[in-house]
């Protein structure tokens, strides 16, 4: 008998401009292991563990019965392990790391042959988009869109192993339902413009480490302006990242966090700029953690490994 052990990586949704279509992965993994068993376990420790359910509604638990599904198997009982990281309804994507951790989970130990494009389907299809997902299965820097035949189409570059993240993570939660209640049905074709000029900016400074241009690239008016209302200090802390030295700083997908990136020394430039935005936020009443990461090339895809039980 043996389990499969998968790394899910957090991920930073929009980067600001891409809205719904890019998604960076971050060094802050969920790790869930999944064993074949003789009834249903679900054990969770770390961020979640009281909030999260312990039964079949679990979105790990889910995510390996859509695989089953999909394979046309009846679902074994299952012990799945989770250990988690990733802050929960923080924009920082815990829910894709929990069904792209399930979805791989499931694909390695029930023996389903699925290709990493139907693991994106189906990881896709139960979070609503893939700008989150795509990033966690594959690590990197992932551009996704549907094609006419509503695939995903997606394609990962490697992010630059130079860059360090600061996080800034309001006690506040907000669910991404409510963030994407805000959002207008129709926007201006001036914004659009104003969006994917940046987006392709994005892309391109990106690959070739351009940080001068960055701040530019994450500069949004599609989402952020509509969500910033929903968080007291959220506008507020992107532009202090910026003033105290970030190279680019936005709502981390559809937040509350604040994601700034620095491209030089995080333990001093990093620790500024955390203390920039933890003062945005605490001149609005709100308390915030802070963590400093980096963008990770290791989804959970490559994370994946059998351990004897
Ligand atoms: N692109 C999505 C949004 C990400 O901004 O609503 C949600 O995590």
């Amino acid at each position: 008998m043996e389990a499969v052990r998968v790394k899910a990586p957090a991920t930073t949704a929009n980067l600001g401009s891409a809205f719904d279509c890019a998604g960076m992965a971050l060094e802050l993994y969920n790790e869930v292991v999944v064993s074949l068993n003789d009834r249903d376990i679900v054990i969770i420790d770390g961020e979640g563990k009281h909030e999260l359910s312990h039964d079949s509604t679990n979105l790990v638990y889910r995510a390996i019965a859509k695989v089953a599904d999909c394979a046309g198997i009846p679902l074994p009982p299952l012990k799945i392990h989770c250990t988690n990281r990733i802050p929960l309804s923080k924009g920082m994507g815990s829910s894709a790391a929990a069904i792209v951790g399930g979805v791989v989970a499931g694909n390695a130990l029930l023996g389903v042959d699925l290709s990493s494009g139907d693991l994106l389907d189906l990881a896709a299809q139960m979070e609503g988009h893939p700008d989150n997902v795509a990033p966690a299965l594959f690590g990197g820097f992932v551009i996704s869109c549907k094609d006419k035949q509503h695939r995903i189409v997606s394609v990962r570059v490697d992010a630059p192993d130079d860059l360090f993240a600061v996080l800034a993570v309001p006690e506040h939660k907000v669910s991404t339902r409510e963030a994407r209640a805000v959002l207008p049905d129709v926007v201006a074709h001036e914004d659009a413009v104003f969006n994917v000029s940046r987006a392709a900016l994005l892309v391109a400074a990106l690959q070739q480490r351009r940080y001068d241009l960055l701040a530019t690239a994450m500069e949004d008016r599609l989402h952020q302006p509509y969500r910033a209302p929903l968080v007291s200090g959220l506008q507020r802390a992107v532009s202090a990242a910026i003033e105290s030295g970030a190279v680019g700083a936005a709502i981390s997908g559809a937040g509350p966090s604040v994601i700034a990136f620095c491209a030089r020394d995080v333990d001093s430039d990093g620790t500024r700029i955390g203390e920039a935005m933890v003062a945005a936020f605490r001149g609005q009443g709100l308390q915030c953690r802070v963590i400093f990461t980096r963008p990770t090339n290791i989804g959970a895809l490559e994370s994946v490994g059998h351990l004897p039980i």
